[in-house]
């Protein structure tokens, strides 16, 4: 595998990028902060990754440094295969109905400036026969709830929008993975009070870097928030109205 990787200097991005070198791949970073940037490459390179591994300036809040960021992973590793945006932010409903500006840098920087990142990728890989696209999104974008009106509507529109890639083009040799992760403890889940099942970040790493292994096109992760959601999915709505979740 040669993949690029948005977002993996912490977090679960962190973890699916040492999975991925433990098994050889060859890999090439981007972010904003070109420190940690660094740091991470030579912590990969430590875990196995094939080759050097590179990196290049990258903010998903500003989409005129996609395609510059692009051309560099592609000159890196010779034509990435992969790619993999774990990059996302959040806030709270309380933090983003009362900051409409961080609410406005969440809902562009999970959705739209997601979208059209994942527009560059989609143009290089159809021009190459495919690969594999795997993008984090959230079991918040599964339904509308109270707590998570603000962010969780940027992960539905996210999650709308991998489904449709997925069926416009799997057939071209494009693999869409969209990833639904429940409450994982990283740094952006820091100081809010775990959810039942709350997992690690080890262990959606393990369940990702396997689906993208096996071209699966949606995956919940950890185990075993797939039911959870189901039966949330599941409950009509004047349950929902009532209930705090
Ligand atoms: N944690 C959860 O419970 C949970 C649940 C469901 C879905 N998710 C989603 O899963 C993904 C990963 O979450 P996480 O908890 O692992 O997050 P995290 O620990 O906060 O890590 C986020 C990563 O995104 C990068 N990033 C943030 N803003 C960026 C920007 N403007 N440009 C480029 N990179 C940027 C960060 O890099 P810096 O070092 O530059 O900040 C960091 O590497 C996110 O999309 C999140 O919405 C998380």
């Amino acid at each position: 595998m040669k993949v690029v990787l948005l977002g993996a200097t912490r977090g679960m991005g962190r973890s699916v990028a040492r999975e991925l070198a433990s098994r050889g791949a060859s890999i090439f970073l981007l972010g904003r902060k070109p420190e940690e940037l660094a740091r991470s490459a030579a912590d990969l390179e430590q875990r196995g990754a094939q080759g050097p591994v590179g990196h290049a300036p990258c903010d998903l809040l500003d989409t005129g440094s996609f395609a510059a960021a692009l051309d560099a992973a592609d000159a890196a590793l010779g034509n990435f295969d992969t790619v993999v945006i774990t990059a996302g932010l959040f806030g709270t409903q309380e933090q983003l109905e009362s900051d409409l500006a961080l609410a406005e840098r969440v809902l562009t920087a999970n959705y739209v400036n997601t979208v059209i990142f994942c527009e560059h990728v989609r143009e290089r890989l159809l021009a190459r026969g495919g690969g594999s696209l795997c993008v984090f999104s959230s079991v918040a974008g599964d339904r509308g709830r109270k707590p998570v009106a603000l962010y969780g509507s940027s992960k539905a529109g996210l999650s709308h929008y991998l489904e449709s890639l997925d069926h416009k083009h799997s057939s071209e040799g494009l693999t869409t993975l969209c990833v639904k992760p429940g409450f994982v403890k990283t740094s952006m889940t820091e100081g809010l009070k775990p959810a039942p099942f709350a997992g690690e970040p080890d262990q959606v790493a393990r369940v990702v870097v396997r689906a993208l292994e096996r071209k699966a096109p949606l995956v919940y992760a950890p185990f075993p928030w797939g039911w959870i959601m189901l039966v949330i999915k599941l409950l009509p709505r004047f349950v929902m109205r009532r209930v705090g979740f």
